[in-house]
């Protein structure tokens, strides 16, 4: 059992999607991170089961589980249509990962949109208590402070968007951007991956209330309310990440895939299935890495695992497929009686089990179009065997590449330089391989998942204190 940490105001996370115990993890760096935060202070955790059901939702469900109480609520098969695979991920999703192609925006869905994240607030309001300290997070739940406050609400309220955020350029094709960032503003706390992001939401509050709501210190000022927006970028339990990679390497799943090898060297990559991840544009620089150097030839195998995502959103029906396509063809341009070049598998594992398939890897490939931080690159580096490690490739359009600096960096659309740089990854010297590698360790030690969830509670403590909601500023 984790020991919880006493004495302090209850922490209370709500998400779209919640992670039971004893359940196989939701996918993504959320779950991870909301169950970290909790399991350090105790608290409740709301969220979506991820059943549809049949009937309109009615209290939600709970479960206690060391100091932790799950509240799961229900979305029937309207809301999943409307609010979840139509404005969460075919508006907002490929609008804030600045992909207008796969974004239909209609009045339908916000309706739903607006509605469940009332029904949240509703079905949030009883379990609530008067210490509590409220974290709710992702592009799901945007208007829920403002919802809470209209039902009285008036605890400290903190939302950490864990995608990017959108320049003001792009987010004004949301016809109603302007009611969005209003509603970011309804929160103490307002937390983002990367100072990019952080720029772009400060682009949008001067675009509707002016330059002058940004004071120096950070903070903004709208009429009497002062909230702080700062960066917190997410990170892993580093501990955690290499000793199930160490245990897990004697596992019969890791045993079995490394023995299939038979001694070639492996390249990595594990993402949902999301348009975002760029794993068409990987394929095709694998492609080109085979044809550039075809030396390697039967030497190396790329494992790409690619869980199925939001598989109902058309833009995934259509990635799914050409994912398949470009499969196929390098498999039946470049195979041999003996070796498949890529092994593509849409289904999961258990989280220990890729930490060991990522240590065994030689070279991780982590080549998303645009990425709010994605884990899978710390991941990897936490992974590694510390003296024989393996190299990290990594997207420049990743949060991740703001703090992995040491690792190759390379844009996701080029794809013979990504192909090249796989080639640069196969062929380094160790002593570069240990100097890159321990770098980037550094860095993720240094801010981990503890530190992330430990920080930004901190931030919506000195909003309590602080009492930001109420204070009149008047230049204080
Ligand atoms: O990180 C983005 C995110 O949408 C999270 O909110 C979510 O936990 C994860 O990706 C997985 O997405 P979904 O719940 O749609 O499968």
């Amino acid at each position: 059992m984790t020991e919880v940490v006493s004495g302090m105001a209850r922490l209370v996370c709500v998400s779209n999607r919640i992670t039971l115990p004893r359940k196989s993890a939701a996918p993504g760096g959320l779950a991870v991170g909301v169950l970290s935060a909790l399991k350090r202070t105790g608290g409740l955790w709301l969220g979506w089961g991820g059943e549809v059901s049949e009937h309109e939702p009615g209290e939600p469900e709970l479960l206690v589980r060391d100091g932790v109480t799950y509240a799961t609520v229900e979305l029937c098969q309207k809301d999943f249509d409307n609010y979840y695979n139509g404005y969460a991920n075919g508006v907002l999703w490929p609008l804030f990962h600045y992909f207008l192609k796969g974004m239909r925006y209609s009045i339908e869905q916000r309706d739903a949109y607006e509605n469940v994240n009332h029904s949240f607030a509703r079905q949030l309001l009883p379990l609530l208590q008067p210490q509590d300290l409220i974290w709710v997070h992702d592009y799901h739940l945007i208007p829920l402070g403002r919802q809470l406050r209209a039902l009285g609400v008036r605890r400290p309220l903190g939302f950490f968007l864990h995608i990017p955020f959108p320049n003001i350029e792009m987010l004004r094709v949301l016809p109603p951007y302007a009611d969005l960032l209003r509603d970011l503003t309804h929160y103490d706390v307002v937390g983002f991956q990367t100072q990019n992001d952080l720029a772009a939401f400060h682009s949008g509050i001067e675009q509707v209330f002016g330059a002058e709501a940004i004071r120096g210190d950070g903070r903004i000022r709208i009429g009497d309310r002062v909230l702080r927006a700062e960066v917190f970028p997410i990170g892993v339990d580093v501990n955690s990440v290499q000793s199930d990679a160490v245990a897990s390497m004697s596992s019969d799943g890791v045993r079995r895939m490394y023995e299939s090898l038979m001694g070639r060297q492996l390249m990595m990559g594990v993402d949902r299935l999301d348009y975002s991840k760029g794993l068409v544009e990987r394929f095709s620089a694998y492609e080109h890495f085979l044809e550039m150097y075809p030396q390697n030839s039967g030497r190396l195998t790329y494992l790409q695992i690619a869980p199925l995502s939001r598989s109902d959103v058309r833009a995934y029906v259509d990635i799914r497929q050409s994912l398949e396509q470009a499969a196929g063809r390098t498999n039946g341009r470049f195979a041999d009686t003996d070796w498949t070049p890529i092994r593509y598998l849409n289904r999961n594992f258990p989280h220990a089990t890729l930490m060991g398939f990522l240590r065994s890897a030689n070279v991780g490939i982590v080549t998303p179009l645009r990425d709010g931080m994605n884990l899978v690159a710390k991941e990897f580096v936490a992974a590694q065997n510390q003296e024989d490690p393996g190299v990290l490739i990594l997207s420049t359009l990743a949060g991740a590449a703001r703090e992995l600096t040491a690792a190759l960096l390379v844009n996701p659309y080029d794809t013979h330089a990504v192909g090249h740089a796989i080639q640069t990854a196969l062929a380094m010297p160790l002593p570069e391989r240990r100097e890159r590698h321990d770098a980037m360790l550094q860095v993720i030690r240094r801010n981990d998942i503890a530190a992330w969830s430990r920080r930004f509670v901190e931030a919506l403590e000195k909003a309590d204190t602080g009492d930001a909601r109420v204070r009149a500023v008047g230049g204080s």
